[in-house]
This record gives structure tokens, C-alpha cells and sequence, in this order.
């Protein structure tokens, strides 16, 4: 029989989000406000995930930190939340001057599709209000993903662990992840990381949040 739902259960679906992410084996994941790495298939993975819906007319929603928009610009074809009390207060000051990377498209869009949230909780729900939208994801940075990681909206983490130790200033905690996150798909390639020239193997991991899979949803 199918269960009828609720507007509350609607809400909540649209409330939902998941995680991308990208660490080495000690959870380190960028160095002076970049990626510590260069590494084409993580590169891709990243892209067709956050590009990819069922129906061609939705898009996917990014939400991101700060730091993480001034490293990575505007992200053409996804709709852009940055997460800032600060641009949120000051506007003005915002998101034209940042650094704009290739991934951009056109100011019209950028300015259609970059939205200012004070918060996390503010951003998803500005991702419910918006139609058309078939996922939504927040791709960092540690600042950020340490709030999201305890949301109670938090579905699935993909997690790509680089197995090789880079230098770098900003980590996850990767033992805390698996402690409220259960592994429930796995695979791995090797590719080549182009800032030093060594082969590196990457495990791509789907984690399920413990509390999203009590909760029955799944
Ligand atoms: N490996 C990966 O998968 C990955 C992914 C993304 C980023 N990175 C790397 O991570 C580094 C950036 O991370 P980061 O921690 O420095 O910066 P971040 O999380 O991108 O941005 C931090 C800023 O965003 C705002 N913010 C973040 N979380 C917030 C929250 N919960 N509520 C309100 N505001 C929030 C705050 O801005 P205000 O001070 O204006 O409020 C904060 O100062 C870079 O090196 C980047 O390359 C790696």
C-alpha cells in the first residue's frame, strides 16, 4: 500500500540535503583556501553530481561557505547559495569582486542564480522555496560542513578519501563522520594528482546518516 503524505513529510523531503566531500586519510581538505590536490576525477565526480538531475529543466542547488566561493567562484548550471553572515550583511560588497573561475557563465546568470544565506537553516530553506530544484548539496568548507554534518536533514555524505597525506590547514574529522554516518556504497579508482606527479587511489564512499535511516525514509 502506498502511504499517502503528509505536508509535513513533503516539507521535510524538500528540506533534505547531502554532503561532498573530499579529504586525504588523516581529513584534510584544502591548504590556503584551495584543494590540497588536483585530481581529474575527483574534479568530475564533483561535476556531474552537482550537474546532474532526472529532469533536464531542474537544477541542483550548491550551498557553499564563504571561503569555499572565493576559492571555486560562481558554479554555471547550479543554483549557488553562499553561506556568509558578513555578504549577507554587506551585500554590496559582494559577489562581483570575487574571484570568478572558469566555471562561470555569464554575469546574468551568476546574478539569477547566487543567492546571499545568513545560515545554514537559512539557506536550506530558501532551497525549498525555489522550484524546480531536484537536489541539493553542500560542498564545503570545514566551517560549514561541521554544522551539517549534525543536521538533522543531513541524508547522504559522498565521501571521496584520497588514500595519501597532503599538507594542509583545514581537515573534517573523519573518526566523528563514522560515528553518525554508516558506509552503504564503495568503489575506487586510480588517477594521477597533477600538483605532484604521484598516482593516488581515491574510495569513493556513500554514507548514510544513522539518524536519516531511523527516521524510516529511506
Ligand atoms: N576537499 C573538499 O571537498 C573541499 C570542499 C570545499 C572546500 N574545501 C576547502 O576548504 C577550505 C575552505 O574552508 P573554510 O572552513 O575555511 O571556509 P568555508 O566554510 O568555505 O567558509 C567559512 C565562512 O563561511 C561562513 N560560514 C560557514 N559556515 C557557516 C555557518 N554554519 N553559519 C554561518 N556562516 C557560515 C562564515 O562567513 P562569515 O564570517 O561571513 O559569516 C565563515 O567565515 C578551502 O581550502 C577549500 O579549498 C575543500
Amino acid at each position: 500500500m502506498i502511504k499517502k503524505l503528509k505536508y509535513i513529510d513533503i516539507l521535510y523531503f524538500h528540506m533534505m540535503f547531502d554532503i561532498l566531500l573530499a579529504c586525504d586519510i588523516q581529513g584534510v581538505i584544502g591548504i590556503n583556501n584551495k584543494l590540497p590536490w588536483s585530481i581529474e576525477s575527483d574534479a568530475s565526480f564533483f561535476r556531474k553530481k552537482t550537474l546532474y538531475t532526472d529532469l533536464p529543466s531542474y537544477k541542483n542547488v550548491v550551498i557553499m561557505g564563504k571561503n569555499t566561493y572565493k576559492s571555486v567562484g560562481f558554479l554555471n548550471g547550479r543554483i549557488n547559495i553562499v553561506v556568509s553572515s558578513s555578504m549577507y550583511n554587506e551585500r554590496h560588497l559582494k559577489i562581483f569582486g570575487t574571484n570568478l573561475n572558469d566555471d562561470n557563465g555569464s554575469n546574468n546568470e551568476n546574478e539569477k542564480n547566487l543567492i546571499l544565506a545568513k545560515n545554514l537553516q537559512h539557506a536550506l530553506t530558501i532551497s525549498m522555496l525555489l522550484n524546480d530544484i531536484e537536489f541539493v548539496y553542500v560542498i564545503g568548507g570545514a566551517d560549514l560542513y561541521k554544522e551539517a554534518f549534525n543536521h538533522p536533514c543531513c541524508r547522504f555524505i559522498y565521501l571521496t578519501e584520497i588514500q595519501s597525506q597532503f599538507e594542509g590547514d583545514v581537515a573534517v574529522n573523519r573518526p566523528k563522520i563514522y560515528k553518525y554516518f554508516e558506509l552503504c556504497k564503495a568503489s575506487q579508482v586510480l588517477d594521477i594528482d597533477r600538483l605532484t606527479n604521484k598516482e593516488v587511489t581515491l574510495h569513493y564512499n556513500k554514507l548514510v546518516s544513522k539518524r536519516y535511516l531511523l527516521s524510516g525514509k529511506v
